[in-house]
């Protein structure tokens, strides 16, 4: 079965995590549902090249070359009516990157006020992988637990701080190689970014 994955781009700094994470995903052969949040839209807009409009758009235009079987779906976070607001839709994973303390918040608590949201409380009680890449500076006793209350449910935290290890050359080789730690959750092999030992 093609596997299907889930990307959400939230409100939180670092749009470029989820725009570098849905440029490597688009290499392998997958269906990928993307959802941006209105304040999402916004930050992207005022930190990356992505001002407006359809993201396929976006990575056409910005040179990424899609696998021939990658289907790319940007579902509008308010269609609680999409495939991927119910259980009985199977997919492989769902990535937020970044994720906004706001939207931490609804998915530790169990709100889903929209499709982001649903989707991730959808990932928990169908226990399939949900990796969160929460993103505030410094984090406070209510951020910590919150992701307290993700991880017990069953979320994976990652905040993206990245390694450097790699000696990271470019802003975008110290993106990837916290998009690849994501990837490595998604169970896709890669060669993202240098591996320690290899
Ligand atoms: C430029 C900018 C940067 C922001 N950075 C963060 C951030 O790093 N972390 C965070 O939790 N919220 C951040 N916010 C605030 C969120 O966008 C705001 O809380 C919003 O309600 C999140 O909504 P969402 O979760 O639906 O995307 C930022 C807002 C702006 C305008």
């Amino acid at each position: 079965m093609k596997k299907k994955f889930i990307v959400a781009i939230t409100g939180a700094s670092g749009s470029i995590y989820g725009l570098r994470l849905i440029s490597a995903l688009i290499k392998f052969p997958v269906d990928l549902f993307v959802l941006i949040s209105n304040s999402g839209r916004q930050v992207t807009a005022h930190e990356t090249d992505f001002k407006s409009g359809p993201i396929a758009g976006y990575l056409e235009k910005a040179g990424e070359v899609f696998h021939e079987q990658a289907i790319l779906t940007e579902v509008d976070p308010s269609d609680f009516f999409a495939p991927i607001a119910s259980g009985s839709f199977q997919h492989t994973g769902m990535v937020i990157a970044p994720c906004s303390m706001n939207t931490l918040a609804a998915i530790s608590s169990g709100i889903t006020d929209n499709l982001i949201h649903r989707a991730a409380d959808v990932c928990l009680k169908e226990k399939r992988t949900l990796v969160l890449l929460p993103r505030e500076t410094p984090f406070s006793l209510i951020h910590l637990k919150n992701m307290t209350r993700a991880a017990e449910a069953g979320a994976i935290i990652m905040p993206p701080s990245p390694g450097f290890y790699t000696r990271p050359a470019t802003i975008e080789n110290l993106v990837d190689s916290m998009v690849a730690r994501a990837l490595d959750h998604l169970h896709l092999n890669h060669d993202l970014s240098p591996r320690w030992g290899s």
